[in-house]
Parts: C-alpha cells; sequence; structure tokens
C-alpha cells in the first residue's frame, strides 16, 4: 500500500491551491453576498484545463485520473465551492457521462467545448417529485420520426441558467418504469427551452441553480445517449463517480475551515496565551484534524478504485456520506473556534458552514446513500474493501 501521491498529482494539486487562494479569494465574500456567478472565475478555470481534467486529450481534455480531479476539487473548495459545482458537474456528470457512454459523434461535437470550459454542461434529472425517488420521472420524451419531443420540468439545476448543453434524463415508455427512461443531450439554445429565476440559497450562493423548463422541445435522435431505456443506469452510473466529486467538495471545505481555524487560533489570545495553548481549543483542533483525514483517505481510495477500473460504487457513497457529515461537523467547529468573529462574513467559516450543508444533500442525500450502501450489503455483494487476498480470506 503506498500512501504517496505522484509528481504530476502534486503539481496539479500545488496549481490547483496557487489558483484558490490567489484569484479565488478575492471577491469570494461579495460573490456569496450578492449571488453573482464566477464568470471570469470560470472563465481561467477552462484556461487552466479545470473543467475537463479527466476528458482524454483527443477530445481537449487534460486527460488526467480522478484522484487529481479529486485534489483539485478539494483545493478549489477550501476557498470557493460556488465555482468547485460548477466545475464538479462539468466534469463528473456531464464530460464523464458523454466520454463513458456517448457516441464517437456526440464525443467530437460536445466533448471539446465542454472541455475547455467554452461551453458549460448541467446535469437534469432532479424534478418537483422526483427527488430522491428519482425513478419517477415525470419528463417525457416522446418518439416522433426523427426526434424526440421533450416535454417537463427539472429543478434544482446547478449550471442552470449558464449551461450551453444539458444532459436531461426523461422517460420514454412508462409502462417500463424506469427501463423507460432515456438520456439525452439538449442544447439550450432549443426553441422551448426556458429557464427560471435563479435560487436564493443558504450556501453555494455563486453557484446558478434554476428550474428549467421544455415545452415541446424537438431533441434529435442522435442526441439520445445509449440504447433506448439506457437512460436510468446512465443516470446511477454517473452519479456514482459524481458522488466523488462532492466528496472531495466536502473534504475540502472541512479542510478549508480547519486551516482557518489553526491559524485563527495561534493568532487569538486569551487568558494571556493564544488560543491554542488553551486543551480546549487544541483538542478541537486534533479531533478535525483526525476526521477530515479519516474523510480524505476514504475520498482518495474511492478515486483510487475508479482510475483502476473497479467497484467504486460503495466506496463513493461512503466517502461523500462520511467527508459531508465531516464537513457539516468541523465547519461548525472551526466557526467556534473563531467565536464572535465566527459569525460575521469577513472570516469566511460561516460561509464555508452554510456551504457544507448542500453536501449532504445533492447528488444523494446522506440518506440515500445509507441506501445504496446498505443494498450493496444486503442485496448485492457482500462490500469488502479491496486490499488484496487477505480481504478475500476474512470473507
Ligand atoms: N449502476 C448501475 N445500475 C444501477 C445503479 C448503479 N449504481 N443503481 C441502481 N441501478 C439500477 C438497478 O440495478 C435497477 O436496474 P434493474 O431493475 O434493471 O435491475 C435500477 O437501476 C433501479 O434501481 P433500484 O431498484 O435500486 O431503484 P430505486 O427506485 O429503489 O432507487 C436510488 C435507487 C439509489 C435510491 C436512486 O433513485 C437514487 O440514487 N436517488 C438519488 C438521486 C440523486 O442522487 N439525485 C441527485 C441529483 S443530480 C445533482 O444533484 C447534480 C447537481 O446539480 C449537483
Amino acid at each position: 500500500m503506498v500512501f504517496q501521491l505522484t509528481e504530476e498529482q502534486l503539481a496539479v494539486k500545488e496549481a490547483a491551491r496557487e489558483f484558490a487562494q490567489n484569484e479565488l479569494k478575492t471577491g469570494v465574500i461579495d460573490r456569496d453576498r450578492h449571488m453573482t456567478y464566477p464568470t471570469e472565475q470560470v472563465r481561467m478555470m477552462g484556461e487552466l484545463g479545470f473543467m475537463g481534467m479527466m476528458v482524454s486529450p483527443e477530445y481537449g481534455g487534460s486527460g488526467m485520473d480522478t484522484l487529481s480531479y479529486v485534489l483539485a476539487m478539494e483545493e478549489i473548495s477550501k476557498v470557493d465551492s460556488s465555482c468547485s459545482v460548477i466545475m464538479s458537474v462539468n466534469n463528473s456528470l456531464v464530460c464523464w457521462g458523454i466520454e463513458t457512454f456517448g457516441t464517437e459523434e456526440q464525443k467530437e461535437k460536445y466533448l471539446p467545448r465542454l472541455a475547455t470550459g467554452e461551453w458549460i454542461g448541467a446535469f437534469c434529472l432532479s424534478e418537483p417529485e422526483a427527488g430522491s425517488d428519482a425513478t419517477s420521472q415525470r419528463t417525457t420524451a416522446v418518439e416522433m420520426d426523427d426526434h424526440y419531443l421533450l416535454n417537463g420540468t427539472k429543478n434544482w439545476i446547478t449550471n442552470g441558467g449558464t449551461s450551453r448543453l444539458h444532459l436531461v434524463i426523461a422517460q420514454t415508455h412508462p409502462e417500463k418504469g424506469h427501463r423507460g427512461i432515456n438520456a439525452f443531450i439538449v442544447e439550450t439554445d432549443s426553441p422551448g427551452v426556458t429557464v427560471g429565476a435563479k435560487e436564493d440559497k443558504l450556501g453555494i450562493r455563486a453557484s446558478d441553480t434554476h428550474t428549467i423548463m421544455y415545452n415541446d422541445v424537438k431533441v434529435p435522435k442522435e442526441n439520445r445517449i445509449g440504447d433506448d431505456g439506457f437512460g436510468f443506469k446512465f443516470a446511477m452510473k454517473t452519479l456514482s463517480g459524481g458522488r466523488i466529486g462532492i466528496a472531495s467538495q466536502a473534504l475540502g471545505i472541512a479542510g478549508g475551515a480547519y486551516e482557518l481555524a489553526v491559524a485563527y487560533s495561534k493568532e487569538r489570545e486569551a487568558f494571556g496565551k493564544p488560543i491554542s495553548q488553551h486543551q480546549a481549543i487544541a483538542f478541537k483542533l486534533a479531533s478535525m484534524a483526525t476526521e477530515i483525514e479519516a474523510a480524505r483517505l476514504m475520498v482518495y481510495r474511492s478515486a483510487w478504485l475508479k482510475d483502476r477500473g473497479m467497484d467504486y460504487n460503495s466506496a463513493s457513497a461512503m466517502a461523500k456520506l462520511f467527508a459531508s457529515e465531516v464537513a457539516m461537523r468541523q465547519t461548525v467547529e472551526a466557526v467556534q473556534i473563531h467565536g464572535g468573529y465566527g459569525f460575521v462574513k469577513e472570516y469566511h467559516v460561516e460561509r464555508l458552514m452554510r456551504d457544507a450543508k448542500i453536501t449532504q444533500i445533492y447528488e444523494g442525500t446522506s440518506e440515500i446513500q445509507r441506501i445504496v450502501i446498505s443494498r450493496n450489503i444486503l442485496e448485492g455483494q457482500l462490500y469488502l474493501p479491496i486490499y488484496g487476498d487477505f480481504a478475500v480470506e476474512q470473507a
């Protein structure tokens, strides 16, 4: 077992850290307060290769592994989770979904634009009555001569107002249940696509979350992804990897709050010494560091499994479940360490605490992750961490 990043992975981590600290930190509080979409910052992320990190160079991407992507997500999320969710949806849901399951024509047509950030993508699964219960899709895609006719409403769509491409999940054969669902690539300038108002959110306030309406939108047949009826499996398989992205976002939020708490506790004095010298605070820092390290191992491992073509469905659900709960707990601790200063906007930690909450909700709530994990234990293969023959023998 080698707990060591390669030189290339370390360079990616360093580049992302520099970008986040130098380019994202300035203005992040204002963008949060005014819900200002980070247009310039997203443009820079495209230029630096962060928008298509795992897309192969053949299609204009950076051709990196999942672990490199996780490292970049972690560093960017320490500072600005609005930027990292834009990046995460584009990379691990939209680009990965198209590259893994799309036709050669779809990849050639769309990936170069998405991977460079020229186009931003959105993943349109959730509906007013189909959130956690994702099989209950009401959006319909009726098959016509040379196209599908798309009708319905999607909500909570990240990148909803800024995307040029939607991956839309819709029901084609209601009598077949989830086996009648399809996934489509929809260009957002198609007649009949309407973007609703931007949501006013608790956290990740600068990211762009909207309701989207499709009214008799004609989607060319060649824009369907996979065989007829593959749409639900497409969504599940794509989300399984997407959860690694959100887990790394949660890890970054926790890490960002921890770094701020350590620095503050060394500067702030009470009772004649820095508060870090009081055991009450020193023990908090020790617990924070321990939990964050445990989350980091789970997140990196799920990326490692994915990079080796091994089963990562349980691992990504566990990583997201644990990392998001660590993010919530540790951001609350960071606010506590900051005392009154933690309660005001200037010190960043209250924003990190608000941003942490969504990681327990999107791409599958914590409750959904527990469903995925428990079903893998009880109905599927008994979950075993893959540490070689020893683990197999233990079974
Ligand atoms: N890979 C492949 N197939 C899978 C799968 C996976 N990971 N998970 C499920 N499936 C298949 C099952 O095998 C089954 O197929 P068959 O019937 O052909 O055998 C089919 O999918 C249905 O599965 P279930 O019977 O398990 O379905 P269910 O209704 O009980 O629910 C669920 C499954 C896991 C709860 C699912 O509905 C789910 O993941 N819900 C959460 C949805 C979610 O994560 N939404 C996030 C929105 S996207 C977002 O947030 C992006 C953003 O903007 C940040």
